[in-house]
């Protein structure tokens, strides 16, 4: 594989200070290094700056940073088709209102390799607010939202290519507001709360949504948020819910995504080094990303579909 990172200093999705630093922690930490590590390229691109930061006006008072999150979702939008003709795009953030570009790029590419397009949400959050409906208003609970093509995100970039819910996995669910209940409530999205990994483990809802990419020959995103993970284990991030993912839960995700073959871009998202403990976030970030593009324990036959 060849792997472009892409860093995206994103901060402006939410009020709490410090994703800026992401990119570099993750350099720090040594995701080129891993990667080359498993025998692949690296290009790492160096950090995007948003496209544009004027201000608009916003009908919600409360929305925090509208004209710094529209100019990122414009840039980024533009850099994933770029990199994903070179290779496999990371994003490197920055806090999740990234997702908004990168997801929406990744999907148009997708459009114009004429393949269906999926996307596997590893988060605590299902970030599937409007700037319209969200009470903090902090818009890195949006941006599901917008690549789902919900109203309410005037001013932002033309949709390219609307990203269907059916087509969406998300695990890890544990915070999910009222209004996002609501509109997840179609069924159309496959959500995996904690309850149902805890009952039927996490492998099992993974291995039968991967199906369904195989089966379509989907390009597949995953946007893996840092409070996926359980704070305990991955404490540099601002939104910490109790209950999340343990380490090997992780890994495991990451293998079984390896074994797949279907991944075609990565987000890294929320990591706030600032609230690390001597790195031990983006140090999980980066062995998370090196299971998934190959490390392993012991080498075994590649685990198939089931
Ligand atoms: N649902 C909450 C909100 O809208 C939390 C969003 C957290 N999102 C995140 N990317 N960490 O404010
Ligand atoms: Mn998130
Ligand atoms: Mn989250
Ligand atoms: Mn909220």
């Amino acid at each position: 594989k060849h792997c472009i990172l892409i860093g995206a200093p994103v901060d402006c999705g939410k009020r709490r200070k410090g994703c800026v630093m992401g990119p570099d922690a993750l350099r720090t930490a040594g995701l080129a290094e891993a990667i080359c590590a498993l025998g692949h390229t690296v290009e790492d691109i160096g950090n995007l700056v948003p496209d544009g930061t004027d201000t608009a006006p916003h009908p919600n008072p409360n929305v925090y940073a509208l004209a710094e999150n529209i100019g990122w979702t414009k840039r980024l939008m533009q850099a994933g088709p770029e990199a994903a003709a070179k290779g496999m795009p990371i994003f490197m953030g920055g806090d999740h209102a990234l997702a908004a570009g990168s997801v929406a790029g990744m999907a148009a590419y997708a459009q114009q390799q004429n393949r269906p397009f999926f996307v596997l949400w590893l988060d605590a959050h299902s970030d599937i607010h409007t700037p319209l409906t969200s009470d903090s208003g902090n818009l890195h609970g949006t941006p599901m939202g917008y690549v789902t093509g919900r109203s309410g995100f005037d001013g932002y970039p033309p949709l390219p290519a609307r990203v269907d819910p059916a087509q969406v996995c998300m695990i890890g669910l544990r915070s999910v507001d009222g209004a996002e209940r609501a509109v997840l409530a179609d069924g159309a999205a496959q959500l995996v709360d904690m309850r149902r990994i805890d009952e039927e483990g996490i492998s099992a809802p993974l291995q039968s949504f991967l199906q369904q990419v195989k089966a379509a020959n989907g390009m597949l995103h995953v946007s893996l948020d840092v409070d996926f993970l359980d704070p305990t284990i991955a404490p540099a991030v601002g939104t910490t819910v109790p209950g999340g993912a343990t380490t090997r839960e992780g890994h495991l995700v990451m293998e079984i995504l390896s074994d797949s073959g279907l991944v075609t871009s990565l987000d890294l998202v929320e990591l706030n080094p600032f609230l690390d403990e001597r790195g031990r976030t983006a140090n999980l970030m980066v062995d998370l990303t090196a299971s998934l593009l190959g490390r392993r324990i012991f080498d075994r036959p590649t685990r198939s579909l089931q």
